[in-house]
């Protein structure tokens, strides 16, 4: 077998044109364009690099976007004020604060503040308690793209057995509740986990999230497996790779994600989705 790729930098640009279609669309009838605000703590080289990805992604489409960034030693109240200033700002529809922040803030504190409505990561109480619940508004980027990239290959992920290895409040958790609501059996494995190559073994679907390169070994991937790799791991060559072992896994699985041009590319195609949808649910109530 040898893996047909799930191309996501394809799938995004889609997207990605379609959003910028709707957004002129707006314009062309005088309407504000939709606006997102990126807060950027510190100068992590990695969170640069994905913020001005965001921006520019956001500027392409024809949307507002602002960056804004705050010095690696500000405090949590510093943060707290920016959030609240776009939080009041009506020409932002969307707040993103790029993680990890620096120590001295609490990530969670400053994630709760983002108004509900804004919260365009998906990653408030209740957002995340809504797509628990099955009734999803504002969804986690990456899993969603993900969701995205297994509809658009009409790949029917109900009845399978998946297995997500990564337990995080961005990637795993919510990856796991998309697949549940999609009627996959979904198993979520983590660094306690007692034997992750059984579990992997066993899979129909797996998701990879854990941010080490090419943990998962081929010789682990069950034949006829899809395969989705969330991992971007640079190697000390400059080389990027995924968290899964990509020659040796396509060998096996029926699809797989490449990295880079898999996932990475629909998490920000999906940012601005959600920005737009956040858009629309804010004017339909203005
Ligand atoms: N850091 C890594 N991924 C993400 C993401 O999807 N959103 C935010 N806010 N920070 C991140």
């Amino acid at each position: 077998m040898t893996a047909r790729l799930i191309d996501g930098k394809a799938i995004a640009l889609a997207l990605r044109n379609d959003i910028k279609a709707a957004v002129t669309s707006l314009r062309e009838q005088g309407r504000r364009a939709p606006g997102l605000a990126v807060v950027l703590v510190g100068a992590d080289p990695a969170s640069q690099i994905y913020v001005r990805h965001k921006h520019q992604a956001c500027e392409a489409a024809g949307m507002h976007s602002v960056v804004h960034m705050l010095p690696a030693d500000s405090s949590e109240a510093d943060v707290m004020q920016v959030v609240h200033q776009l939080n009041n700002d009506p020409a932002i529809d969307g707040i993103l604060v790029q993680l990890p922040v620096p120590k001295q803030i609490r990530g969670k504190a400053v994630i709760d503040a983002i108004a509900v409505e804004k919260d365009v990561d998906g990653f408030n109480p209740e957002n995340f308690g809504l797509l628990a619940q099955r009734t999803p508004r504002l969804r986690p980027c990456t899993p969603y793209g993900v969701i995205k990239m297994l509809e658009h290959e009409k790949i029917d992920v109900s009845g399978l057995d998946a297995v997500v290895i990564g337990q995080s409040n961005i990637v795993g958790r919510p990856m796991a509740l998309e697949l549940l609501m999609k009627g996959a059996t979904v198993t979520i494995c983590h660094s306690q986990t007692k034997d992750l190559p059984g579990h992997v073994k066993r899979a129909d679907l797996v998701v990879a999230g854990i941010g080490k390169p090419e943990y998962v070994r081929g010789e682990w991937i069950k034949p006829g497996a899809i395969v989705i790799d969330v991992g971007l791991n640079r190697l000390e060559t400059g080389k990027i790779v995924g968290d899964v072992e990509f020659a040796a896994a396509a060998a096996k699985a029926s699809w797989i994600t490449p990295v880079p041009g898999g996932v990475g590319p629909m998490t920000i195609a999906m940012l601005m989705q959600n920005t737009l949808e956040a858009y629309q649910h804010r004017e339909s109530k203005a």
